[in-house]
């Protein structure tokens, strides 16, 4: 498969894709989204990827947000259009993939870029990042479901300051009210996500996409969180993984799970 505006790279079981636009500080235009969730897609079915990481190509920017150039002149029906098929297609397809998403957020992550780096299941900041979600400077609001995923990871207060005031924060602070897990030089970040995916890659994967599913279920009104992860847990106890882990633990061993 080749892509224009994405790399990548795949080294079992981790896959890395890399936001290809530089010179737009890797802005994410319709190509780049459609590219994305094709490739996230394609990953995802593949038994062999355990872990998928996402970063931005070179050292200046994570994504510095949607293209700003393609939605300028937008009508209120395009723009509705707009954050409903990007929901669809990549933000919540992200935050609900069976395969663990990490962001590697290597400088600036804004509005969209960092809508991006939220919808993945975690995320690890080298120490130039810049994060912030400067929409309403623009006349506009976060619409790639920045409103709901910033106040759930780091509180109602903190969110609508940073939506309000438009401003950015760095990797520190990102860290100190849990906006990122980690903050590393720049030079060991994509270090520290293969280190993290292989330390995941060792676990069962049928109950990895489980417990997502379960962690997810508690953030949706619709759902159930308590329930979902009744029946989740209870779904282990028929998978291959958990014979493998079980097993493999009475043995002495150590598991080597086969992902269904
Ligand atoms: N959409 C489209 N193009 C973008 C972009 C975006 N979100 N962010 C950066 N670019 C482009 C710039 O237009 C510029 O292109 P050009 O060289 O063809 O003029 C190029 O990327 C480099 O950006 P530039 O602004 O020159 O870099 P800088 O170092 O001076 O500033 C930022 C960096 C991140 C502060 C600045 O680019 C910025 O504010 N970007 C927009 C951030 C934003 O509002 N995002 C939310 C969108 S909803």
């Amino acid at each position: 498969m080749t892509y224009t505006s994405i790399e990548v790279h795949t080294d079992y079981p981790t896959a890395t894709i890399t936001i290809n636009r530089p010179a737009k500080l890797n802005a994410l235009n319709k190509e780049t989204i459609k590219e994305l969730s094709k490739a996230l897609k394609k990953l995802d079915e593949n038994n062999r990827i355990r872990v998928i990481l996402i970063t931005g190509k070179g050292e200046k920017a994570f994504v510095a947000g949607a293209d700003i150039s393609e939605f300028s002149d937008y009508s209120v029906k395009q723009g509705k259009e707009l954050s409903a098929k990007g929901h669809k297609s990549l933000f919540d397809y992200i935050e609900n993939l069976g395969t663990p998403v990490i962001a590697l957020i290597n400088g600036f992550a804004l509005g969209g870029g960092l809508e991006l780096a939220m919808a993945c299941h975690f995320r690890i900041a080298s120490t130039n990042a810049k994060m912030g979600l400067p929409e309403v400077s623009l006349g506009v609001i976060p619409g790639y479901g920045g409103t709901q995923r910033l106040p759930q990871l780091i509180g109602k207060g903190r969110a609508l300051e940073l939506i309000m005031t438009a401003n950015m924060i760095d990797a520190h602070r990102a860290k100190e009210i849990g906006l990122v897990n980690h903050v590393v030089p720049m030079e060991e970040l994509l270090e520290k996500g293969l280190k993290t995916a292989n330390s995941i890659s060792k676990n069962s994967p049928v109950a990895i996409s489980y417990a997502i599913k379960a962690v997810n279920a508690g953030f949706n009104h619709n759902m159930n969180g308590y329930k979902t992860e009744i029946d989740a847990f209870g779904d282990c106890f028929g998978t291959k993984d958990f014979k493998e882990g079980t097993q493999a633990f009475l043995g002495k061993r150590k598991a080597d799970f086969p992902g269904v």
